[in-house]
């Protein structure tokens, strides 16, 4: 059962929002589908909570027809860029409102709910209590500034109103006053104690470490009682007769909503969340980890029926041109209007996107870089392979395909290869190694027609030529297999030129070198990337709109990692080290092999810094290093530790240095 975050249906999709959460789980579905899995995978509209009614009332309509216009519209987004879910449902449905409504009533008939009466802020001009994104103000983690009631998306902690510094209320701006209401509330101080800090530590080795990482310091802050219902008209009832004029936390009921989805979708549902057997998966952007993590784990533990999530892959977020991505002040790709102006590049937007996927910090996307990741690999070394191995085919063979001299073993191997290191890659979440290890296979194979130069062998030999080409077309009709999770499009149109059934291969046919049989017709070449001109690139940066930014939106402004304690710092043991050798990694065009001495020992510790200074630059100097950093291997080389570098907006580096020299060994605190 593989989840994708409902996104609120408040708004068009943007594409930090697709490579967050829905291109990762996309690619690793497809995957999954591939190597002939019981897979779902399941998504649909969030249509409740705050973001809809406030919405609504500045769009002047009512929530209804806003998450209608929205629903639809993100739907048709998702199908035409290929994200494949096998249900798009909503949560105004009345089947969720049913299924939210037991899950509801079964907590409070188990006793798990307290009720609880307390002040609350409230907007007297308006005449509504304001939770949630009703409320804002300053972050008392991390002092971002438009932090919401419930939660600060900068620092991504889970807030309630009253922890707000600053209280204002987003409807009017006015300072709210306080008034008594009577709410549910879900133990989560209590829920910590009896399994979820537990829970949540067993998975440390297994997370990834920014979702782990982030679990365990709210978990060492000590989780809170939070309520589950809401002084609101607009979302599930709650199912208690002295609850009027009160509906579910929107929290509460959207992570059902994927339950709910997969009852609509079969009525073996029970089957992908009941099973002890089932692996549940959950891919969210880092603003929803705490809610997939620990509140929703907490309800269905809680509940009992339910399977716990196995894993929660969450990415970072993706800004765009160097600025946090914001829908409300329009600094966004809007995914539907990339693809009313794109037609026909759907998997160019999805290899950008993968390509820059923030699997461990945010990253940026920019329109040059679009450009250049569309130039230079999809049109000059995926697109020139398949091409070039097209156009010879139908020039010297008729558009035949012809025969292979050999059987050809080492190459079936080296083929099936590829298919296992992409599958690991794609099993460990590492979308991005994946997507380079894909395009492997095509400078493989255009290192090949290179080498073999069959432009000039078939002068020679036509059977000998004939041997490459074929080679060539087994390598394409691999490619085709091997790019299929990440370019679905692309995929389906090497199959139909190369004239053979993608639906009946799976991901082990990967290293077949007997694809495409001797003898069989292909059809035309046709182009599967066009180059993009600067024209295009030039409109798209001047159709961005940046009266809405203001200097507090730079991606490294405010953006603080949430808090820690003393504790956690003085885990680091950082220490003064003198560089006494360096050298460059062969195959590996960023990472340096740097020996530095701390003192007491000489450590190997890889760098990926070769792009920005020279090995006999760094020879002598002194620089921090993190020494009790677990040792990993980069490039077979095992580095033991950690050289503390300095990262400004463009990327550039610069050594953490002490003003005077210091005794190698010495410690930074
Ligand atoms: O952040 C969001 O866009 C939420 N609507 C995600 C909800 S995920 C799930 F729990 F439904
Ligand atoms: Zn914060």
């Amino acid at each position: 059962m593989v989840t994708s975050a409902l996104p609120y249906a408040n708004g068009p999709l943007h594409i930090g929002q697709i490579a967050g959460a829905y291109l990762p789980a996309d690619i690793y579905v497809r995957y999954k589908r591939m190597c002939g899995e019981d897979i779902k995978f399941i998504c649909g509209s969030d249509e409740h909570g705050v973001p809809i009614t406030l919405r609504a009332k500045k769009e002047g309509i009512d929530p209804q027809e806003l998450v209608d216009k929205y629903h639809f519209l993100n739907k048709e987004s998702f199908e035409k860029l290929g994200i494949d879910f096998d249900i798009y449902h909503r949560t105004s449905d009345p089947l969720h409102h049913e299924t939210a409504s037991e899950f509801f009533t079964t907590l409070h008939e188990k006793g798990v709910f307290f009720e609880k009466e307390s002040e609350q802020y409230y907007d007297e001009e308006e005449e509504q209590f304001l939770a949630d994104r009703y409320i804002t103000g300053t972050c008392p983690n991390c002092a971002f500034e438009r932090a919401y009631g419930d939660q600060c998306e900068n620092c991504g902690i889970s807030l309630s109103p009253k922890e707000l510094i600053n209280p204002k209320s987003a409807l009017s701006g006015n300072d709210p006053v306080l008034r008594k209401t009577t709410h549910w509330y879900i133990p989560l101080d209590k829920l910590q104690k009896e399994f979820l800090g537990e829970w949540i530590e067993s998975h440390k080795d297994d997370w990834k470490s920014n979702v782990y990482g982030q679990c365990k310091s709210w978990l060492d802050l000590g989780l809170h009682p939070r309520a589950v219902t809401r002084d609101l008209n607009w979302g599930v009832k709650v199912p208690l007769k002295k609850a009027e004029g009160k509906v579910l936390y929107v929290w509460f009921d959207a992570p059902i909503g994927y339950i709910s989805a997969t009852k609509a979708l079969t009525d073996k549902w029970e089957d992908y969340w009941k099973d002890e057997e089932t692996k549940l998966l959950h891919f969210i952007g880092k603003d929803n980890i705490v809610f997939h993590c620990l509140i929703f784990p907490a309800m269905l533990k809680v509940h009992g029926d339910y399977v716990m999530p196995e894993n929660v892959p969450s990415n970072e977020f993706m800004n765009m041109e160097g600025e946090k991505i914001s829908t409300s002040r329009n600094w966004a790709v809007w995914v539907h209007e990339y693809l009313e102006e794109f037609k026909g590049k759907e998997d160019v937007l999805r290899y950008v996107l993968c390509a820059n996927m923030p699997e461990t910090k945010d990253s940026d996307f920019t329109w040059k870089d679009y450009q250049a990741k569309n130039n230079n690999e999809l049109v000059a070394i995926l697109g020139n392979f398949i091409n070039r191995t097209l156009v010879l085919c139908q020039k010297y063979f008729e558009g035949k395909v012809p025969s292979r001299m050999d059987s050809n073993d080492d190459l079936a191997k080296e083929i099936s290869g590829f298919g296992k290191k992409v599958g690991d890659h794609i099993e460990h979440y590492h979308f991005r190694d994946a997507l380079n290890e894909m395009m492997n296979l095509a400078r493989l194979g255009n290192k090949y027609l290179t080498d073999k130069e069959p432009w000039k062998l078939i002068k020679e030999s036509e059977e000998q030529t004939g041997h490459v080409l074929n080679v060539c077309l087994q390598i394409a009709a691999n490619l085709a297999i091997l790019i299929r999770p990440l370019l679905p499009g692309t995929s389906d149109k090497i199959g139909q030129i190369l004239n053979f059934s993608l639906e009946k291969l799976s991901w082990k046919d990967i290293g077949s070198v007997d694809i495409v049989e001797a003898g069989q017709k292909i059809n035309e070449p046709e182009l599967l990337f066009q180059k993009v001109e600067n024209d295009v690139i030039e409109a798209q940066i001047a159709k961005l709109d940046r009266s809405g930014l203001d200097s507090n939106d730079s991606k490294n402004n405010n953006n603080f990692k949430p808090m820690i304690n003393f504790e956690d710092f003085s885990k680091l043991d950082i220490r003064i080290g003198t560089v006494v050798d360096a050298e460059k990694i062969e195959d590996a065009d960023k990472l340096l092999k740097l020996t530095i001495d701390i003192g007491s020992e000489k450590r190997t510790i890889v760098s990926g810094i070769a792009d920005q200074f020279k090995p006999e630059d760094i020879k002598g100097k002194q620089v921090s290093v993190l020494v009790n950093l677990e040792p990993r291997k980069l490039k077979g080389v095992e580095s033991q530790g950690m050289v503390l570098l300095a990262e400004d907006d463009e990327g550039k580096m610069t050594f953490i240095v002490t003003d005077s020299k210091m005794k190698d060994g010495s410690v930074v605190s």
